[in-house]
């Protein structure tokens, strides 16, 4: 069996790889740090007698998906991990920034995705989890984008499973809240509200998608307060929710 998990040199993709190669799964590893890649290739090619294959990519530009598909034409498992998010106010963030953001959180997931379910499907086996948010049930102003693109990741994830049904491929949706990562640093969120609440663990996260997407199941909301953050999306007030989720995020 062979796994593609994006966003592997840290945070949750680091751990996705660690569980597939203590399951025995060989890995093909991809992020833009090469070398970061190359030692937990390493690594994990010594403890779990797997076979680690890296690709230094930048999954944030046009046709990233298909340099990855002329590398690794087929695959079993398909994790789409790599994301990032922009936070301030709309019109103060770079116009390139927010494209990037756009291409790897959803362009680039969603034609990986493209490019290997077939083959999923035709051979009646195969699992894909998409890495969403809570962020995907409420609107996130002044993160914006980053909301609306998980929004995308969740509406996308569920579609797409009810397609696949009964095929024997797979699509599990996992919506984490704050988890300590690097992800707060890279987004400038670390002042916000929503990362000085307590936060989850990066292996703790990874577990629970990996074994709901191990399960075939349609989607994860790792802890008790984000399953309610998700339903509270659904049934307070809009505005009620949009005032919740300002507070969170605005610095
Ligand atoms: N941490 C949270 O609080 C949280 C909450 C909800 C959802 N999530 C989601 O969880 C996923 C994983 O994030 P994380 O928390 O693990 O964040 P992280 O620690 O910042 O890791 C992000 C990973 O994505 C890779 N990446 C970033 N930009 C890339 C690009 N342009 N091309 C290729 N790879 C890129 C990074 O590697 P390189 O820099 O080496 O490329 C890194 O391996 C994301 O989709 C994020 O939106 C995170």
């Amino acid at each position: 069996m062979k796994a593609i998990v994006t966003g592997a040199s840290g945070g949750l993709g680091l751990e996705f790889a660690k569980l597939l190669a203590a399951d025995g799964i060989d890995l093909v590893l991809v992020a833009r740090s090469a070398d970061k890649l190359e030692s937990i290739a390493a690594d994990l090619r010594a403890r779990c007698n797997v076979a680690v294959e890296t690709i230094a990519q930048d999954l944030g530009v046009f046709d990233a998906a298909a340099r990855i598909v002329e590398r690794v034409p087929s695959c079993d498992i398909l994790i789409n991990n790599a994301g990032f998010a922009s936070n301030g106010p709309f019109d103060s963030l770079p116009p390139a920034r927010l494209r990037e953001e756009l291409l790897l959180d959803v362009v680039t997931l969603t034609e990986l995705t493209r490019a290997y379910v077939t083959g999923m499907h035709e051979r009646g086996s195969g699992r894909i989890l998409n890495v969403a948010s809570t962020a995907g049930f409420v609107p996130g102003p002044f993160a914006a984008v980053y909301y609306a693109s998980k929004a995308y990741v969740l509406s996308f994830s569920q579609a797409l499973a009810e397609e696949l049904r009964g095929s024997g491929a797979t699509v599990t949706c996992l919506a984490p809240g704050a988890t300590a990562t690097g992800f707060a640093e890279r987004a400038e969120m670390k002042r916000t509200l929503l990362f000085k609440l307590p936060m989850a663990d990066a292996a703790s996260v990874a577990k629970a998608g990996y074994r709901a997407m191990m399960a075939g199941k349609d989607l994860v909301i790792p802890g008790l307060s984000n399953k309610m953050l998700a339903l509270s999306g659904r049934l307070m007030p809009r505005r009620a929710v949009l005032w919740i989720s300002r507070k969170l995020i605005e610095q």
